[in-house]
């Protein structure tokens, strides 16, 4: 499945609304250091709420609070392209584990999103009803990856990957971290789920499967993933717990919230 674009260059949520259909997941992705304009910083900021603004102060470093504030900013402005629920208006409660969901009561729409960022790059998934998950990586940040592998990983995953060629290891071990995100992420239920009881089988221009041990309850046909490169620092993946005989068109943007929307081609794995 290759992803088709939506709209070129709008404006984004004023008085805007993106249809999401029942099989479609929308991916919307935003380039922090892209996104300068102080007014434009300043109309985000009046966005968050009284909590999200304290959180957005605790960082240490500015990066940190660019970044944090255009997940803001990204994720409120892309929920109200769906629904009619302004930016500043979204609440949203977290699971046990840190898993923020839309609050119960704001929209009748069943809006599932899943965010994620790292160096250069933020991302909102969408999709209605299931479970879902995305993880981006800054593919330059690991140096010891295959060490980090053998901790984390499953078996036959740190099997698979050492018989790769050494100068394919490091895109691999993103592949297996980012899918491996993607899944725990889409559960919810963050690193207390054993990182090396399932295992993820890539193959050239399949999608990635699932397997599970004997100590993890789950099913592979009941899951979906996708890995992607949105740019040539990045890796990501999405997960979605649906079952693998369902067809799901993706959609991807590049996007300045109030500004405007591109098409992102995104290669796809
Ligand atoms: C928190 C965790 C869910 C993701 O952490 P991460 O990969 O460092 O960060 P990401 O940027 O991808 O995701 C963070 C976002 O996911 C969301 N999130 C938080 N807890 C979540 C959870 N339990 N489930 C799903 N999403 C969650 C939040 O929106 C969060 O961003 P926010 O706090 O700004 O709202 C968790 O998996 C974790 O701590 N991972 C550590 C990294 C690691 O060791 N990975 C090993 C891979 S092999």
């Amino acid at each position: 499945m290759r992803p088709d674009s939506l709209a070129v260059t709008q404006s984004l949520h004023e008085h805007e609304t993106v249809e999401l259909a029942t099989d479609s997941i929308h991916l919307w992705f935003a380039f922090p250091h892209e996104i300068t304009d102080p007014d434009l910083l300043a109309r985000y900021a009046q966005w968050l709420s009284a909590e999200e603004l304290a959180q957005q102060q605790r960082f240490y470093f500015a990066k940190h609070r660019h970044q944090y504030l255009i997940t803001r900013a990204l994720v409120r402005s892309t929920l109200s392209c769906y629904a009619d629920v302004a930016p500043g208006d979204w609440r949203f409660s977290r699971n046990a584990y840190g898993k923020p969901e839309i609050m119960p009561g704001l929209t009748d729409m069943p809006i599932r999103f899943n965010l994620s960022h790292t160096d250069g790059l933020v991302v909102c998934a969408v999709v209605l009803q299931h479970d879902l998950g995305v993880d981006v990586e800054f593919r330059e940040r690991a140096s010891a990856a295959v060490n980090i592998a053998e901790h984390y990983f499953s078996a036959p995953e740190v099997e698979a990957l050492y018989q790769l060629p050494y100068s394919e290891q490091k895109n691999r071990f993103f592949d297996y971290w980012t899918l491996k995100e993607a899944y725990i992420k889409a559960k919810g239920m963050g690193l207390s789920l054993p990182l090396d009881q399932f295992s993820f089988h890539l193959a050239d221009n399949r999608p990635p499967v699932i397997s599970f041990d004997d100590r993890l309850t789950d099913h592979p046909q009941h899951w979906q993933f996708w890995r992607i490169r949105p740019s040539e620092q990045h890796v990501a993946a999405v997960a979605v717990n649906a079952p693998t005989s369902r067809i799901f068109q993706m959609a991807i943007k590049k996007v300045v919230p109030l500004v405007g929307t591109t098409v992102f081609a995104c290669e796809f794995l």
